[in-house]
């Protein structure tokens, strides 16, 4: 079985990561019916620079014919964020209606989390991230530009349907995972109405799913206590801004942004899927052979799984705990000294 995979390393650590990623996902499919064809887009910001456009003319149009879409991270000097992130990623999420972002945060055995004496039984969480709306629905705009009259209007669009499928996916997560708790993050005691929509939406889902715990947190109080008792969290739902917040807390406490993976899921599969690291392209290492890539090799095993080869997904995951369980190679995030290869030979020697 072939997959064709468009791959977008992007900027900085991206194409640092990436690469490491192809490799583990070459020696997972290695001597498996599963053979993965890859097409490397060179979008980002250098290509930016040269064509003053993130991807080029027609780009989701042929992104829609892959199977699915392995990137790395976007984001430079001379090109701003909001250009970077307006014109690739979010188009892509959008586009694809991958309204699911879903991001496992966990203190994988043999890694000390900056948290005081917490083990790997105390942090092992999934946000399922509304990823289509909400905050970065992207609506508003500025008048009065650069005059001391100038206004700027950001405005979160919230949709039934929106909240509806995103907290249904939360609850069927939860439903696959041995705890079965779901915590949803609101804020519906401040931002009346759209918190107070997401929070009755949750509700009505709510009743098709007894056997769920369901809890909910303003997410102030959740930001806190996935710091103070991260083992009552197991499954988080979260509006777009709330869930890409917390999961930077989630993988902070895991013990390197480096390490977290995330999936943009169109469940109904009528659209091309993408994986990613959480990270970006850090501009402050890029360059330097340090990046840690075991996020974007986990990417690289979600999309694995979601291709239908759980299997191979076990198998590089496998790879990353035994490796990081015997301590001996860390990349300076993780307070070692080892570079982006050492680790990413002894993963995929591992696979
Ligand atoms: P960042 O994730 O790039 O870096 C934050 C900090 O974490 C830095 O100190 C960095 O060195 C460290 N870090 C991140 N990944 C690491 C890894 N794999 N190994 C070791 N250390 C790692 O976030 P920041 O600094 O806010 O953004 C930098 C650029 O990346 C910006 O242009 C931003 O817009 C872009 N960005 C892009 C994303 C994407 O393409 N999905 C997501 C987040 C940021
Ligand atoms: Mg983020």
């Amino acid at each position: 079985m072939t997959h064709r995979i468009a791959v977008i390393a992007g900027d900085g650590i991206g194409r640092e990561v990436i690469p490491v990623g192809m490799a583990a996902l070459e020696a997972a499919t290695r001597g498996s019916d599963v053979t993965l064809s890859f097409t490397e887009l060179p979008w980002g910001c250098d290509y930016y620079l040269a064509h003053h456009r993130m991807m080029e003319e027609g780009g989701l149009e042929r992104l829609a014919t892959f199977d699915a879409i392995y990137l790395g991270a976007v984001g430079a000097s001379g090109v701003p964020d909001h250009v970077s992130v307006w014109e690739l990623i979010l188009p892509i999420r959008q586009r694809f209606d991958q309204y699911v972002n879903l991001r496992p945060m966990r203190l994988l055995p043999g890694l000390t989390s900056p948290l005081a004496n917490r083990g790997a039984a105390d942090i092992d969480m999934v946000c399922v991230r509304e990823n289509s709306e909400g905050e970065y629905a992207g609506l508003g705009g500025r008048i009065h530009v650069g005059t001391p009259h100038e206004v700027a209007e950001q405005t979160g669009l919230f949709t039934r349907h929106g909240i509806e499928r995103v907290v249904r996916y939360g609850f069927e997560v939860a439903s696959k995972r041995p705890r079965r708790l779901l915590a949803s993050a609101t804020k519906s005691n401040a931002l009346q109405h759209s918190m107070v929509l997401w929070d009755e939406v949750a509700e009505s889902v709510r009743k098709e799913y007894p056997a769920i715990e369901f809890r909910k947190y303003h997410v102030d109080a959740l930001a806190a206590r996935m710091v103070t008792h991260p083992g009552t969290l197991d499954v988080i739902v979260a509006s777009n801004l709330f869930g890409d917040i917390l999961t930077d807390i989630g993988s902070a406490i895991s013990g390197s942004l480096g390490i977290a993976p995330g999936a943009n899921i169109n469940p109904e599969r009528k659209y091309p899927s993408m994986f990613e690291p959480i990270h970006g392209s850090a501009p402050d290492i890029a360059g330097k052979g340090i990046a840690n890539p075991i996020g974007a090799i986990w990417a690289a095993a979600l999309m694995l799984d979601h291709l239908g080869h759980r299997d191979l997904h076990d198998r590089i995951l496998g790879a990353i705990e035994r490796v990081v369980a015997t301590g001996k190679i860390r990349t300076p995030d993780l307070g070692g000294n080892a570079t982006t290869e050492e680790i990413a030979k002894a993963i995929t020697g591992e696979i």
